[in-house]
């Protein structure tokens, strides 16, 4: 009796998960080897996934299997200067699998050699600028291939499926889909790519930028669609806050480092900011803006999973449920939003320097009299034995003074310190503060109270400093490089499970239906300043002061 072909295809999909893994093992490997500090390696710098190596690459070698990565909305800005480059970056990294092909899909008709032409214009051999960039880049361009269709055509995905058929030449063949199109149709093309062009024997995944929704309801529709074609699993809901750098790092600056794990509650932390300002505002995306405004683009994503990742108790284990479920732990004891907790702001237009400076109801797509706020402040707690009481400060604004991302951890004062008398009546300036600098020019540092060199006792406020340009010289990777790789593993870590997507709705949909319903209108400031001053009444009511703000490095 014969192998049945359910189990023939379990068992090819179990190896060709196995291959990607060992792929893509080789190349986490490979750039922890060549040293992002440049040092030599030990043993111990190999992870859990080091098992993998132990399978004989001849095993891999007998089945063969490939990887089609189709870029739906290949056109748009995102796929242009994110998607493509990320994949590119991978390619040149030996990140891929041997056996791949990159396909775009869009509305426009384009030749094979159009869209190469229009994807070389942004692809860049940034990485430590080896000789052979322009090869790689020639023959990652053999690689990609196009298709265009509408994105509510079965028939449309029907072609590409035969078109992904003829590069995958009956090998075991897995598919990822990037969504990179507005959410109005997310789900016809979910729909017409399940149906149409999901893999015979592979896997197939689906990658979906945010906005998920504009409130719990529509977000809970917007899954409910999904899941008629999906599974949870082929699901991975992308938040490219969570592929920085510094973020990842987070957890590893907090677990594996015995000075931090000890501080990390009530007991020493007197408040966590976490702050998110552009120098520009939403010149050219008004449109899509005006629709959801700061709170649902920055706050209740980017900012929101940076907080839970701080917050969270020690997970089981690194696994990707163990840490989504500590993730939601946190969510859902938060305390609810209210609207006296939080401020909003909306930009002014304003002449400097002889320069003029838009309002962002200058922009044509925004309606006169928006009150869409492009800033927002907002004053959050957890309600559970580690955090009580403690105030985590939300800060998030467009056209402000600076572009920048960061973690801000204020300690409590030094009961009783000895050198009250040197710090004079404003305490706060002992307070010790430890930076998480996401971007840009990464960095990790910690304010503590310093002795003057000298024959008197004079102190100062200094850093302990870990710049990560001047540490590690290899440039950081793009959040959607780690995020593709990713998803291309089948790790689920960094992408938002639906249950934590529901938890982060149900902390700001009351709060977004209060301001749309009262009318709330923003208190206006200028392009390219601080942001509105009602965001230090916010933080005063809770005797915290913005670090960012304190003039020390502002
Ligand atoms: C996106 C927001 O999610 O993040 C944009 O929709 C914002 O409004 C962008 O500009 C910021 O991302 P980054 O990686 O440039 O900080």
């Amino acid at each position: 009796m014969g192998i049945s072909d359910s189990t023939k295809n379990t068992f090819k999909k179990a190896v060709s998960t196995q291959i990607l893994k060992w792929v893509s093992f080789k190349c986490r490997v490979f750039a922890r080897q060549v040293g992002l500090d440049g040092k030599p390696l030990t043993k111990e710098h190999f992870g859990p996934q080091g098992k993998e190596a132990s399978i004989p690459l001849a095993e891999f070698e007998k089945i063969e299997s490939t990887l089609s990565i189709t870029v739906v909305g290949a056109s748009g800005d995102l796929a242009k200067k994110k998607i493509f480059p990320a994949l590119f970056a991978l390619f040149y990294e030996d990140c891929l699998p041997e056996d791949f092909s990159v396909f775009g899909y869009a509305r426009t008709k384009l030749t094979d050699e159009e869209l190469r032409n229009m994807i070389s214009q942004t692809l860049t051999c940034r990485i430590d600028k080896k000789e052979n960039c322009e090869d790689k880049m020639d023959q990652f361009l053999k690689r990609c291939f196009y298709q265009s269709g509408q994105y509510n055509s079965e028939e449309h995905f029907a072609e590409l499926d035969s078109k992904l058929k003829e590069k995958e030449a009956g090998k075991l063949s897995n598919r990822l889909f990037y969504l990179s199109i507005p959410p109005n149709i997310f789900v016809d093309v979910v729909r017409c790519a399940s149906l149409r062009a999901s893999s015979a024997n592979g896997w197939t995944r689906v990658i979906v930028e945010k906005p998920f929704g504009r409130d719990s309801e529509s977000s809970g529709d917007l899954t409910k669609s999904f899941k008629k074609y999906l599974t949870e699993d082929q699901i991975f809901r992308i938040d490219h806050y969570l592929g920085k750098e510094l973020v990842e790092n987070l957890s590893v600056l907090r677990f594996s480092n015995l000075v931090f794990e000890p501080l990390w509650s009530r007991n020493y932390i007197r408040n966590v900011q976490f702050i998110f300002s552009e120098d520009f505002g939403t010149e050219g995306r008004g449109g899509y803006f005006d629709n959801y405004g700061i709170i649902r683009d920055i706050m209740q994503n980017h900012l929101l999973q940076i907080l839970a990742l701080f917050a969270m108790e020690t997970p089981v284990s690194l696994d990707a449920e163990d840490i989504r479920n500590e993730k939601v732990k946190v969510l859902r004891s938060m305390k609810p939003l209210l609207l006296e907790d939080v401020i909003v702001g909306q930009y002014k237009g304003h002449s400097k320097g002889g320069k003029s400076y838009p309002a962002y109801t200058d922009d044509p797509t925004v309606p006169k009299g928006s009150l869409t706020p492009t800033f927002a402040a907002a004053a959050l707690f957890i309600n559970n034995a580690r955090w009580d009481g403690v105030p985590f400060l939300m800060k998030a604004g467009k056209a402000l003074h600076t572009k920048r991302a960061e973690i801000r951890v204020q300690f409590r004062h030094v009961p009783g310190n000895l050198f009250k008398r040197n710090f004079g009546t404003d305490l706060d300036k002992a307070t010790n503060e430890l930076v998480l600098r996401v971007q840009p020019d990464e960095a990790i540092y910690l304010r503590i109270n310093n002795k003057v060199p000298g024959l008197g006792m004079r102190l100062d406020r200094s850093d302990l400093n870990l710049l990560y340009r001047a540490r590690y010289p290899r440039e950081i990777p793009d959040a959607y490089e780690r995020l593709l790789l990713d998803a291309i593993e089948g790790e689920r870590r960094l992408f938002i499970r639906s249950d934590e997507l529901d938890a982060a709705w149900a902390l700001f949909t009351p709060l977004l239906k209060d301001l749309e319903e009262k009318k709330i209108v923003p208190e206006l400031y200028p392009y390219g300043s601080r942001g509105p001053v009602g965001a230090h009444y916010l933080a005063a009511k809770y005797n915290v002061r913005w670090g960012d703000l304190s003039g020390e490095d502002s």
